[in-house]
């Protein structure tokens, strides 16, 4: 694959590969060698791609595997937020290749991408440190595009059962374009609190299962309660008879999935 040119117009550098063990692996390689952020780095294939709490991410040809690297002015207080910015950049480069089923596209905490409740996308966020000591997130993005894995623990859908000609190339670049244009959203916003509060606003506009009775596993055990919405932090708010609690990361499965 070529670099994308709307990657490139967008400012950012695109390193495409054919094969490689990790998209996000190659990502911080890149970075700790010093190529300058913000990239991407995307591949054909992986061989070893991963997944949130080291899952295996099953990595053939026709999915899009896709890293993004960030570091200014991604801080890491920032990063929740570029969590649901990323995931709403998904959002709408996925509904954008399936316009008339964008509704069947929606959005699962913490950042799944589901169509008709069935994990389409998953995003696994990274934090590390840049060789100047910033911060920098590396965020993984893995599309079933024209395969779904058959050895997943939740049901799995791909972007073709919506749109058929979806490719690689052509979700990547509805990706570049729309994490363009949400970022340039969130970096023009008046002040962080309004940037958050906007994230929030459209990222509930698409969530799956708001109101909805979930189980939310932890490492201290499962929690479970009525999905009521995000807090002004965007964590998770679960009501139970034991009152609403934010909760801040964790596994949300819904009756059924
Ligand atoms: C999840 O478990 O939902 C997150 C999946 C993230 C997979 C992507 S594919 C590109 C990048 N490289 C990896 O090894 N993982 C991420």
């Amino acid at each position: 694959m070529e670099p994308a040119r709307e990657a490139v117009e967008a400012g950012f550098t695109h390193l495409p590969r054919a094969e490689t063990g990790s998209t996000n692996d190659d990502a911080l390689a890149a970075l700790r060698a010093g190529h300058p952020a913000p990239f991407w780095v995307t591949a054909q294939m992986q061989k070893t791609g991963r997944g949130r709490h080291g899952r295996i991410w099953t990595s053939p040809p026709g999915n899009l595997y896709a890293t993004l690297a960030l570091v200014e002015p991604c801080e890491q207080r920032h990063a929740a937020q570029f969590g649901y910015l990323i995931g709403l950049a998904l959002h709408d480069a996925i509904a954008a290749l399936a316009p008339s089923h964008a509704a069947r596209v929606r959005l699962k905490w913490p950042n799944d991408v589901l169509i008709d409740g069935a994990k389409t996308a998953g995003i696994l966020l990274e934090g590390h440190r840049a060789p100047d000591g910033r911060f920098a997130l590396i965020t993984g993005i893995g599309v079933n595009i024209a395969f779904t894995p058959g050895d997943t623990p939740y049901p799995a859908a791909k972007l073709t059962d919506v749109s058929a000609d979806a490719t690689p190339q052509a979700l990547f670049t509805s990706l570049t374009r729309a994490f363009a244009a949400r970022f340039a959203r969130w970096r023009d916003a008046p002040d962080a609190t309004l940037a958050l509060a906007a994230l929030r606003e459209d990222w509930l506009a698409r969530a799956h299962g708001l109101d909805a009775n979930v189980t939310i596993r932890l490492p201290g055990g499962p929690r479970e309660g009525r999905f009521v919405g995000l807090d002004g932090d965007g964590r998770l708010l679960l009501m139970s008879a034991g009152g609403i609690e934010a909760i801040d990361a964790g596994d949300l499965y819904f009756a059924g999935m």
